[in-house]
């Protein structure tokens, strides 16, 4: 049976349009679900709206339609978003899905029972946009310190969650699991926030109604961070089970979020499984955040970097390899329309893009388009192969870690040593030799080789680029496999090879124009 790889994106919120953020989010989880599929994983990948709350309901109102229409219309936009970006997600969960609301009553019944979850009264600070209560110490001027706008003092009913009596399990599980929390500064920020005490949590609203109802008390509607992070075991079935998922998938693997939602998933959400008994997640991964060009992501800076309107003007692989490639993830990064175009030009246009077409032209010019038969190593030909070889277990670590710019920058090594050997061996010097005739098989033979190999290494990556370049080396452009393909030798002599087209054209006259 092949090993389970299970990771999800945060639901994101219906009261906005998708943008660059999260797109950045469920981009890497898509790279990353798609190359443990290609290593052999039985992969599950979830992503899915977040759709109750006070801020959902009063747009809906604001705009003449129930909160269910909104979300259907919000909702939407997310799952067509994710089409055009070439997200492979197994699953999407909407928190208004019956088999949510009855996978949430259950967990939150689980924690009444057993005491964990009791009914008291709640009086403090609240941000309704964050849709969070504060203590007073934790305002900064009587603002809000997540979002900085005004708080109002509420009172009212609420049952609280005993998240104190967990304080201590949980400190000593982020300890004895270092890998629990990355990267590491946010694994420290969490345990000095952890240690300054935690508070039971108020875990319902009887403000609004627009949520799911307490199991036994309608008056209240479940808090929607406890709603929210429990999509991540109702998708797969909890608590019946019907398809074996929860069984086979649970523990997560790896959440990917953003640094601004890591409490809730390295606190709360690890609390409220502590209590019902449920095995924690394996890794929560927090990744920075995009300002653009230089600053804060505003509504109007929105627009800028719309999503649909990027991929429209530079191809969805030149998107998703620019978001991975420019910043580490889990640092901010600054998105910048020279920095794109900078990238294109140069790792796409440049180097990939040359080293295809110069090669696979050779083949056609000098051999009829028919792959020649390799003859024995000369000069750099094993330290060629050998840099393929050690690639791959050097990818596999970066990409465990997350570290998506790493493993680009060793498939990029891979493009450069490829251009060098064109450079040394000069092919069409041997071409014009014909004692140099099987010397030449050799050297075409080694770059279509390395040509099919960087093709399955980009593929999680840029999908559509990956393809490509495996029907130029005459291979199902479908099958980007890495087990048991990652070994050099895989292209058979005789394979017919085409011409490419470039894979992207070079973008001019706007590199430093910055728009
Ligand atoms: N609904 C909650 C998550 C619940 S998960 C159980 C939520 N939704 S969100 O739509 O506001 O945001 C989702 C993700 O988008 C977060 O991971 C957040 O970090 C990410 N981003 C939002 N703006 C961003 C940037 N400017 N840059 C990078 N990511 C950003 O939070």
């Amino acid at each position: 049976m092949s090993p389970s790889f299970y990771l999800t994106t945060p639901i994101y919120y219906v009261n906005d349009v998708p943008h660059i953020g999260h797109s950045y989010t469920t981009l890497a989880c898509d790279v990353l679900a798609r190359y443990k599929r290609a290593r052999g994983f039985d992969v599950f990948f979830l992503t899915g709206t977040d759709e109750h709350g006070q801020k959902v309901e009063k747009a809906a109102l604001a705009q003449g339609e129930t909160p269910l229409q909104l979300a259907d219309r919000v909702m939407m936009r997310f799952q067509n978003l994710w089409e055009k970006l070439g997200i492979t997600h197994d699953d999407f969960i909407r928190t208004s899905q019956e088999r949510h609301k009855q996978g949430v009553q259950s967990l939150f019944k689980g924690l009444l029972d057993k005491g964990d979850i009791y009914l008291g009264e709640y009086e403090d600070w609240y941000c309704t946009p964050c849709e969070t209560f504060w203590t007073e110490t934790q305002l900064m001027n009587g603002c809000c310190p997540d979002c900085g706008r005004a708080t109002e003092k509420l009172k009212e009913e609420s049952y609280f969650f005993r998240m104190s009596s967990y304080q201590e399990p949980l400190l000593a599980h982020i300890e004895a699991h270092p890998e629990f929390i990355q990267p590491t500064s946010r694994r420290n920020e969490i345990l000095s926030f952890i240690r300054e005490g935690l508070r039971d949590l108020s875990i319902s609203r009887t403000s609004f109604s627009w949520g799911i109802p307490v199991p036994g008390n309608e008056k209240h509607v479940i808090y929607v961070w406890f709603d929210a992070l429990s999509n991540y075991i109702t998708a797969l079935g909890y608590p019946h089970d019907p398809q074996g998922r929860y069984q086979k998938f649970w523990p997560v693997d790896v959440h990917v979020i953003g640094k601004d939602i890591l409490r809730f998933h390295a606190i709360y959400w690890p609390t409220f499984l502590l209590a019902a008994g449920i095995p924690l997640p394996k890794k929560v991964f927090a990744h920075g955040w995009w300002t653009v060009e230089g600053k804060k992501m505003s509504k109007s800076l929105r627009n800028v970097v719309e999503p649909n309107m990027l991929i429209d003007k530079y191809g969805v692989d030149a998107i998703r390899y620019f978001l991975l490639r420019e910043v580490p993830f889990g640092l901010d990064g600054d998105f910048s329309h020279s920095g794109l175009i900078h990238r294109i030009n140069s790792d796409l246009a440049n180097d990939l893009g040359n080293l295809v077409s110069r090669s696979s032209a050779m083949v056609n010019k000098y051999c009829g388009g028919v792959l020649p038969a390799p003859a024995a190593d000369r000069d750099g030909d094993e330290a060629f192969k050998r840099a393929f070889a050690e690639a791959v277990p050097r990818i596999d670590g970066h990409l465990s870690d997350l570290s998506f710019n790493k493993a680009l920058q060793v498939i990029w090594e891979l493009v450069n040593k490829a251009n060098k050997y064109i450079d040394e061996t000069q092919p069409w010097a041997l071409a014009k030799r014909e004692e140099q005739r099987e010397r030449l098989g050799s050297v075409l033979y080694n770059l279509m080789e390395s040509i099919r190999l960087i093709a399955l290494l980009v593929a999680p990556f840029m999908p559509a680029t990956g393809s490509r370049m495996l029907a130029i080396v005459g291979q199902n452009p479908q099958d980007v496999t890495l087990s048991g393909r990652d070994g050099w030798g895989g292209l058979k002599p005789g394979t017919q090879i085409d011409k490419a087209a470039p894979l992207f054209p070079r973008i001019e006259g706007e590199a430093n124009s910055g728009n």
